[in-house]
């Protein structure tokens, strides 16, 4: 098995989409056998909640559904997961500060943005005080980016 976490701030609003969108995607390749997917925030700041009606409205407008639960990152995800992805560079940081204090990890860490079509959008900008518009801005930077990161997974696996 393979488990793949995305990370966010808040687990409401980007993390649950990248989630949302790579689960459909490896649902459609017929891989959720081989591949598990969640989502996690680097805070605590809404436990328990459904992802953000914004990225619930991006993400039914392109037919994918959630029922993810806004969760924080916890020590044991960098035992079990091998790919952790970061929306931006704080993110990646947070992470890399508890990942270093919680040897050993397994977990390839890396931002989202290394996936993203021509590598220079480092970071997925957080849409939490913008409108619809800004959320439908992070799927579209998010679904190509989710494409490329199962076919690099599928291919260092040999899936
Ligand atoms: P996310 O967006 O990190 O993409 O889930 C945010 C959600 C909530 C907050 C900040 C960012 N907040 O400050 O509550």
């Amino acid at each position: 098995m393979i488990h793949v976490l995305f990370v966010c701030l808040g687990n409401i609003c980007r993390s649950p989409m990248a989630e949302a969108i790579f689960g459909h995607l490896v649902t459609q390749a017929g891989l959720e056998q081989q591949i598990t997917w969640d989502s996690a925030g680097t805070s605590n700041y809404h436990p328990g909640k459904l992802p953000d009606i914004r990225t619930r409205q991006v993400l039914e407008a392109h037919g994918i559904r959630t029922q993810h639960l806004a969760r924080q990152v916890r020590n044991p995800d960098f035992e079990k997961y091998d790919y952790v992805l970061a929306m931006d560079q704080h993110n990646l940081r947070d992470l890399t500060r508890v990942f270093q204090s919680h040897p050993p990890a397994r977990s390839k860490l890396e931002l989202m943005g290394a996936y993203c079509e021509d590598g220079l959008c480092a970071d997925v900008p957080d849409p939490y005080y913008g409108d619809l518009s800004d959320f439908e801005d992070v799927y579209q930077m998010l679904a190509p980016a989710c494409q490329r990161l199962l076919t690099t997974i599928c291919t260092e696996h040999r899936l």
